[in-house]
């Protein structure tokens, strides 16, 4: 850990974010350049990836990072979530940062500057890199799918990819668009609108690790009628595993970071067993090291994300991660990671 990361973790954790936006965006100069290395380098659904290392939704909302954030050594960034209007989100204190965990817990709510505001960063950056764009509806939306709807027009043709958020657990309601009789509306209508498309993109659904292996059933043939290109595994819990047995603060939220990661691996491995590997999978949750990046692709992730780890071990961690994942494809005897996706899960 840097000096820097050492002294941003002194302040409130929202306020820490905050610098960091501040001194990522003017400071972006004195970043460290990402390593390369072919191995790394893969092609998912048309789409060439530097490397599998995505920043997770979440850290960029209004996408004004994307270019520092390739600099520093990401394959790829998801922005996000945005809303049709900016919002202000929860009442704060709303992060809530659990060091001994390597864990965060947040109940923001969709903090952002809108579409208008993030259509404009999203077009002025040079965009060395992937860049999905991560969408979800306003708090007081009368219609929360006209709001998919709406957001998608406007942001599908300056992104790469388009992620539809139903799975963040702070906003009220939010998570029971995952019901069949609302997400089938949801997808039928999106991918209509995606089919009319001049450059088809595509859509990932980003889903959450509470729920039964039924339930997620449901939503692969769901996923698998209306074509959508995959899956996002997975947002924060609601739960709080055994570790935390002993958190002396009660707080309400999401959880995220290392308590997370079986619970999520667990709901990848899932998945990418019912797909039979026809739609993308991307693995996220508690990853903080190449061998967790690895472990998700041999469940059968192509992409990897990563939040948590990044606010506690600072920017310098991509690196180490990427380089630390070539020698583990190299010691499995791979020429590349594509190789080694879904091998532990087969
Ligand atoms: C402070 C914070 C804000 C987040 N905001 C979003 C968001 O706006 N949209 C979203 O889809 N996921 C959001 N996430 C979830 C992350 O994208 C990711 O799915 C989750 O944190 C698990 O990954 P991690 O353990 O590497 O952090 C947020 C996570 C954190 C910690």
């Amino acid at each position: 850990m840097s000096l820097l990361t050492g002294m941003l973790q002194l302040l409130p954790p929202e306020t820490a974010h905050n610098v960091t936006i501040q001194l990522t965006k003017y400071g972006s100069l004195l970043l460290s350049k990402g390593f390369q290395d072919q191995s790394l380098h893969t092609n998912v659904k048309g789409l060439s990836f530097r490397n599998p290392l995505g920043i997770a939704a979440g850290f960029d909302k209004n996408a004004e990072l994307i270019d520092p954030l390739l600099k520093i050594g990401f394959g790829f960034v998801e922005c996000g979530t945005v809303t049709p209007m900016p919002q202000f989100g929860n009442s704060k204190p709303r992060v809530f940062r659990l060091k001994k965990y390597n864990a965060i817990i947040n109940r923001l709510g969709f903090n952002n500057k809108g579409e208008k505001r993030f259509v404009k960063n999203l077009i002025s950056a040079k965009k060395k890199g992937i860049v999905g764009s991560n969408i979800g509806p306003n708090k007081d939306s009368k219609n929360f799918i006209d709001d998919y709807l709406k957001i998608y027009r406007k942001i599908s043709v300056s992104s790469d990819y388009v992620t539809i958020n139903v799975s963040s657990p702070n906003t009220e309601a939010l998570r029971e668009l995952q019901r069949k009789e609302y997400l089938e509306v949801l997808l039928r209508e999106i991918s209509q609108i995606r089919d009319e498309e001049t450059k088809r993109k595509p859509i990932m659904l980003k889903i959450d690790p509470d729920n039964s292996n039924d339930h997620y059933s449901m939503i692969l043939n769901l996923v698998d009628k209306y074509n959508i290109d995959g899956v996002i595994a997975t947002n924060t819990s609601l739960s709080r595993p055994e570790i935390l047995r002993d958190l002396d603060e009660k707080r309400e939220g999401g959880l995220s970071g290392a308590p997370i990661k079986d619970l999520s691996d667990k709901v990848l491995k899932f998945l990418y067993r019912e797909t039979n590997q026809e739609i993308i999978l991307i693995g996220v949750g508690g990853v903080g090291s190449a061998l967790d990046v690895y472990n998700k692709i041999k469940l059968g992730a192509s992409l990897v994300q990563l939040y948590t780890s990044l606010t506690f071990g600072g920017p310098q961690l991509i690196n180490k991660i990427l380089i630390d994942l070539v020698k583990l494809i190299k010691d499995d005897g791979f020429t590349n990671i594509s190789e080694a996706v879904g091998v532990n899960n087969q």
